[in-house]
């Protein structure tokens, strides 16, 4: 384990004897490794600087969260989540206002007690241990710079109270400045920033103590939406260019797509998926992530039996379609819910040749609505059920109009069954 880790990393180093795994070296000791991280090729100048000699184990998840309840007297903010964060990953908490996110952080770093379960950082369990003792680093909605502090000074502050030389000071900030694209603001104050400078100032304050991850909670949301926009390419360039991982939340969906590699979606205190943008996207597990993830066409059906991955069900219009769906999860006579997705969905004048590939359902057309690429279809099948059909503006089929009788077809391997909605 040990040679391994030292393989990884390149070039003359000092080695803290004094840090734990997951606990801050507060000896003011460390000094800091060159390496080449994702993206740059051997040799290329380095640009920034990298990852402290004690980044810890890369095989073991930089925080991992086991069985973590948070109850408010008899209030459930956080019910048992089970998750880990990866090293050097852009990880995000996405779920709507109130539903824990702010509260799972706090978890994390400290600043809140966990009411049951575990919390490891670099695999040590730090369930007690107070915030500045843990080696993780927030950024806050409000910066809180110092504002008679020029911005070099600002970002100096921590490593100058622990002591470290100055040469070294100057050298890690120059870097860290140049990481985040300040280095021609350095003798600014912060009243002489933008929002988005003003924004770097903390991430580089923040990364400057080489922390294992570091925490964001909705740090875009004060910004208006160009610079927000901005800023999420640009938080995602530094991470990458830094290899710290970072654990972002966000209610915004849009926001946690453009940005992460993985997504924790959260809805009343429970976790409800981890996974990829496109594992999170095609193959929501509930009915929650399939409808707060894009838009989605949630269709009520009853499950005329089970076999294997597949599921026979029966739509609005008596058509039965085989569906795929997990093995074992439903049996003939439950209530379920198909997914599909409106770009999925294709209009039809005439009931297509069906083979058992189709799901056809017949529908009224109740609203068509131009939105340049894509022509959004409103659809109400004879259940009375809504559907929506994202048309090709290009691909505009025969017979498409306001109030038009059409088959609404889709394949039925675009579709998923879900459980219906769990009910409390
Ligand atoms: N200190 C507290 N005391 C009581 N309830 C709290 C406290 N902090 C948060 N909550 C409640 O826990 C829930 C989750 O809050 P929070 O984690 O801030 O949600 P989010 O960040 O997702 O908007 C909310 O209902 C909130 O009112
Ligand atoms: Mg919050």
């Amino acid at each position: 384990m040990r040679s391994r880790h030292a393989e990884r990393l390149a070039g003359p180093r000092r080695i803290c004897q004094k840090r734990e795994p997951g606990l801050r070296c507060d000896a003011g000791c460390c000094s800091i490794a060159r390496r080449a991280t994702n993206g740059r090729r051997p040799g290329e100048k380095l640009l920034s600087t990298l990852a402290t000699t004690h980044n810890g184990d890369p095989e073991v998840p930089v925080i991992s969260l086991e069985n973590v309840h948070k109850r408010f007297g008899s209030f459930v903010a956080v019910e048992r989540a089970n998750f880990e964060i990866r090293r050097g990953e852009f990880f995000s908490m996405l779920g709507p206002s109130g539903c824990g996110k702010t509260t799972m952080l706090r978890m994390i770093a400290g600043f809140e007690e966990v009411s049951a379960g575990r919390i490891r950082l670099d695999g040590v369990d730090v369930s007690t241990v107070p915030p500045y003792r843990r080696n993780v680093n927030t950024v806050f909605q409000q910066y809180a710079l110092f504002p008679h502090l020029n911005v070099f000074d600002n970002v100096a502050f921590g490593p100058r109270s622990k002591g470290i030389a100055e040469a070294e000071v100057k050298r890690r900030i120059g870097e860290m400045l140049e990481v985040v694209r300040l280095q021609d603001y350095a003798t600014r104050r912060p009243d002489q920033l933008s929002g988005g400078q003003r924004q770097r100032v903390a991430l580089a304050r923040a990364l400057v103590n080489f922390p294992s991850a570091l925490l964001l909670d909705e740090p875009l949301s004060a910004l208006d939406l160009k610079l927000r926009q901005a800023m999420q390419l640009e938080l995602k360039r530094i991470q990458r260019e830094i290899g710290i991982a970072f654990v972002f939340v966000t209610h915004d969906q849009e926001e946690a797509l453009t940005m992460s590699d993985r997504t924790a979606v959260m809805s009343e205190g429970r976790v409800e998926q981890v996974g990829t943008p496109e594992e999170i996207y095609h193959s929501p597990a509930t009915v929650f992530v399939a409808g707060f993830i894009g838009t989605a066409n949630l269709i009520p059906v009853r499950v005329v039996r089970s076999a294997s991955a597949r599921a026979e069900v029966e739509l609005a219009g008596g058509q039965q379609a085989q569906v795929p769906a997990t093995a074992g999860t439903f049996s003939s006579g439950d209530r379920a819910v198909v997914m599909v997705r409106p770009e999925r969905v294709k209009l039809s004048a005439q009931r297509p040749e069906n083979g058992g590939r189709w799901c056809t359902v017949p529908v009224t057309v109740t609203e068509i609505i131009f939105q340049g690429p894509v022509l959004r279809c409103l659809l109400r099948d004879s259940a009375g059920d809504e559907l929506t059909a994202h048309i090709d503006g290009a691909e505009r089929p025969p017979g498409l109009a306001h109030g038009a009788a059409m088959w609404a077809v889709w394949d039925t391997a675009a579709v998923r069954l879900l459980p219906p909605r769990a009910q409390g």
